[in-house]
């Protein structure tokens, strides 16, 4: 059997890796400013979370949600804490878009509201419904097709007023990203989000925040969205969770009541999953990373504002968007072959992002601002 090939890949082999660093099976080491797409938050084989996983699975690996899991428990916990929702209920699942399409069904079940509002340049995930909200029409399949879903121009608050005027029974829930990730690092306006709380309070319908990307730390706040000071109904959240553990998660607000059969999964919640998770809450909390992840996000946004050729600087803390006036095809091809930096594309083939781990230090951030100079510059 061979793999079948929907990736286009680099041609590297990766071995080992550790802290903001990895390296190749010829010994050729690379900064990681991708950190595999925003999944790596504390750093490759942080040392409390290998320990966390290691220990757990000379105890029990695996068991199904038929029994306590007491972990699931103390995740919820400290998650609570760290994001200041202490009061939301925590559903465990296994990546973004199983988060987001639980989300939208659960707003559906809570409501008994069918439509979704979802903003243009959005990308949720490849499930059914997920896919139906993402803004790619190459993503979806003819059976992933629907009319329940009303996408509206990002930020265009009389666009999202007239959704509601036009449907006003009907919508279920508002889904977007605070900032979006694949569609080029767009931030969601303040006032947008603002304007999205009052109308799903108007119309009681569900406020969907998907913090897969942009959440766990990586702008400065836990939940990008609540920069804009109004709290969303339902949280989801993946990548960062668990730093490459497999996992994904909705965090939903105590409005909405569970009943059994409700949701449900096998491999949601269960142990390793915890208890990375409950590591990568650890370590955030106890080296101030979303303090970190704040300052490093401006220092690099400023330097890089600063640089010849490029367009626009876009994001917030450690998810920042780098606009050229050309395709950046060929500059990520010589920042990872020639400079050894692992960088991100995005849906626009003008814009590379950048996503690292939220412990990245000046000297990691120096590093790459020098070989970007380079590439740009020669
Ligand atoms: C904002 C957002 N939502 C959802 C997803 C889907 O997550 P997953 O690939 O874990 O299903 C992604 C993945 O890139 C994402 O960026």
């Amino acid at each position: 059997m061979k793999m079948f090939d929907v990736y286009s890949v680099y041609d590297i082999d990766f071995v080992r890796a550790e802290g903001s660093y990895i390296w190749d099976s010829k010994g050729n080491q690379y900064l990681d400013m991708y950190g595999g797409h925003a999944v790596i938050s504390i750093g490759h084989c942080h040392p409390r979370y290998v320990q966390a996983l290691t220990d757990q699975l000379h105890h029990i690996g695996f068991y199904s949600n038929s029994v306590v899991i007491k972990q699931q428990q103390q995740l919820a916990e400290k998650l609570g804490l760290l994001s200041g929702k202490t009061d939301y209920q925590l559903f465990m699942c296994n990546s973004g878009a199983e988060a987001n399409e639980n989300a939208m069904k659960l707003a559906s079940f809570y409501n008994g509201k069918k439509k979704v509002i979802a903003m243009k340049g959005a990308f949720h995930g490849r499930t059914s419904l997920a896919v139906a909200v993402t803004d790619n029409p190459k993503l979806s399949a003819p059976v992933n097709q629907t009319d329940n879903v009303i996408f509206v121009p990002l930020n265009d608050e009389a666009a999202l007023e007239e959704a509601f005027a036009q449907h006003p029974d009907e919508i279920s829930s508002v889904i977007l990203e605070g900032i979006q990730g694949v569609g080029g690092i767009r931030p969601a306006s303040e006032s947008f989000l603002r304007k999205i709380r009052s109308l799903c309070d108007q119309y009681n319908a569900v406020y969907i925040a998907d913090g897969v990307q942009c959440g766990c730390g990586r702008t400065g706040k836990y939940y990008s969205h609540d920069w804009a000071g109004v709290s969303a109904d339902i949280y989801t959240m993946a990548k960062g969770l668990a730093n490459g553990f497999p996992i994904g998660a909705i965090a939903i607000s105590p409005k909405i009541a569970p009943h059994y059969g409700m949701l449900g999964t096998t491999f949601g919640g269960n142990y390793l999953a915890c208890v990375g998770a409950i590591a990568v809450a650890d370590v955030i909390r106890d080296e101030n990373l979303i303090e970190n992840a704040a300052r490093m996000g401006d220092y690099l946004m400023t330097e890089l504002r600063k640089m010849p050729r490029i367009k626009e600087v876009r994001g917030r803390g450690l998810m920042i968007g780098i606009e050229m006036p050309e395709d950046t095809a060929a500059l990520r091809k010589r920042m990872v072959y020639e400079e050894h930096i692992m960088i991100a594309s995005s849906g626009d083939k003008n814009t590379f992002r950048i996503l690292p781990a939220l412990n990245i230090t000046t000297e990691h951030a120096d590093r790459f601002l020098t070989s970007l100079h380079k590439v740009l510059t020669a």
